[in-house]
């Protein structure tokens, strides 16, 4: 049976190795720093899917008052195809709702088209006249 809910300090080590398994991590965002920025903000928008016990699927939302995010959205690769991608993209579409949260971004790398094809699949568009900027405030090394 699946459970989804809030993650936990205890789901720390599955969480950042399904995330190496999905080759979600980069050598320049240390995920366990990551996980501990997350602490403390919008941590009800941090969802993990588990089956049983094991942990299988994980998104990190966010909320800035304006836009919501998505981070860190993955399903472990055993476990695809099944719709859990699309549960946990709408568990925090659904938590984003009811904190009036009216619009979600996320950024997906340009040479993921696997993603690309999956957010279009649930009704996520590609914006083409818009560039991304981004600036590193803290470095991880
Ligand atoms: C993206 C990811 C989370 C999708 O998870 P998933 O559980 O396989 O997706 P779902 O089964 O919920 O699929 C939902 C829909 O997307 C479609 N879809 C999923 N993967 C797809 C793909 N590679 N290409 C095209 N469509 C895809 C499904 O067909 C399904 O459509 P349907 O509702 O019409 O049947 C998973 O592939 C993953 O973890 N990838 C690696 C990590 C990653 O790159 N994350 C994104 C970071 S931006």
């Amino acid at each position: 049976m699946t459970v989804i809910r809030q993650y936990n300090e205890k789901d720390r080590e599955q969480i950042i190795d399904l995330w190496k398994t999905c080759n979600l991590t980069r050598p320049w965002n240390d995920p366990n720093k990551d996980f501990d920025r997350k602490n403390g903000v919008g941590e009800d928008l941090f969802i993990i899917l588990e089956y049983e016990n094991k942990i299988i699927g994980t998104v990190m939302g966010g909320y800035d008052g304006h836009r919501g995010i998505m981070n860190y959205l993955a399903v472990s690769p055993d476990f695809r195809g099944k719709g859990f991608g699309k549960m946990l993209v709408e568990e925090v579409e659904n938590k984003l709702k009811q904190l009036g949260c009216p619009k979600v971004n996320l950024l997906v790398r340009s040479d993921n088209v696997e993603v690309s094809n999956f957010y279009e699949s649930i009704d996520y568009k590609k914006q083409d006249d818009v560039y991304v900027f981004g600036k590193r405030l803290i470095a991880d090394d």
